[in-house]
């Protein structure tokens, strides 16, 4: 990490597990110096105690000094919180945007015409240091700014740049909702193992390690997930049945119409949102 101060704008679940990472992560001696601005008393007296930080309730002020501004804001909140901050905001500081759906054309108008912005889209598991977040820049972010906003989203989990602001949208349909979709096949697991008798307590188990022990599998072995699957297939076993009759019940075709449901819905939303950056 280059900055060797950064200012977090909202001090919420997201903000709280971002710095968390960062400090666990930064060698001894390098922790930057981290700034919270969030109005209620309470979660900011709870994140000063708890992470070692300075704390405070005005936006403005949370800005002096810092290279690195985070906004973790709730999307709604966004251009209140962008337009208050606009004459604030140094053109040397990099404003790193974690809110869904937000464009950097309305996020740069919001700050005045502000250039280094960085879009990042996190996912829920990034509260758990597991996230996979997509980054895009605009032009006028440098190389250093660049490598900070990719040090702040590795603090979560992986990250994966892209060269297009429309591919947010691809990244919001496969890792954005995706966490979802896994709770979705781990609720019909668990269900269907409920009707063959199961105690609930036992299958919720099973399937929760079920499901992490495949994905660790999966990461782990150089082999596709397809090849995983036909290995723990048997010809005329049991695995090979049951795959069957997810292929019989057109559950991959189900997979495609959902994940394109999800790009179109992200598209849509960011061209309501990119209108109102124009306003
Ligand atoms: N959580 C995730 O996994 C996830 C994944 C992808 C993207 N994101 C994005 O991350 C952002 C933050 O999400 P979150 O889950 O951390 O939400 P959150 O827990 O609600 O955090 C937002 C924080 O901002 C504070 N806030 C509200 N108005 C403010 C203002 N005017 N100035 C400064 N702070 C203000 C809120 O305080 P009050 O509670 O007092 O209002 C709250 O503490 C969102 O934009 C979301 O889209 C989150």
């Amino acid at each position: 990490m280059n900055a060797t101060r950064i200012a977090f704008i909202g001090g919420g679940n997201m903000a709280a597990a971002l710095i968390g990472g960062m400090l666990q992560n930064a060698p001894a001696g390098a922790r930057p110096s981290i700034v919270v601005s969030e109005p209620d008393d309470e979660r900011r007296r709870g994140l000063a105690e708890r992470l070692d930080i300075e704390t405070t309730a005005d936006n403005a002020a949370a800005l002096a000094g810092a290279q690195l501004v985070v906004l973790a804001v709730k999307p709604q909140m966004m251009q209140a919180v962008a337009e208050d901050l606009a004459p604030h905001v140094a053109a040397g500081q990099l404003v790193v945007s974690i809110a869904a759906g937000i464009p950097v054309s309305a996020l740069q108008a919001w700050l005045d015409g502000h250039r280094a912005v960085v879009r990042a889209m996190p996912n829920t598991p990034s509260m758990v240091g597991c996230g996979a977040t997509g980054l895009f820049a605009a032009e006028g972010v440098s190389a250093e700014q660049r490598s900070d906003a990719e040090s702040l989203m590795r603090a979560v989990g992986v990250v994966q740049w892209l060269e297009e602001e429309s591919q947010i949208d691809e990244i919001t349909a496969l890792s954005g909702s995706g966490p979802a979709y896994v709770f979705y096949l781990m609720e019909s697991m668990q269900a269907a193992a409920e009707e063959l008798g199961m105690e609930p307590a036992v299958a919720r188990l099973l399937t929760l390690e079920t499901v992490y022990g495949a994905a660790k599998l999966a990461l782990a072995a150089d082999e596709s997930p397809a090849e995983l699957r036909r290995r723990v297939s048997s010809p005329g076993g049991t695995t090979e049945r049951a795959i069957r009759e997810l292929d019989e019940s057109g559950v991959r075709e189900a997979f495609g119409r959902a994940v394109r449901a999800s790009r179109d819905r992200s598209r849509e939303l960011a061209a309501k949102m990119g209108e109102s950056g124009q306003s």
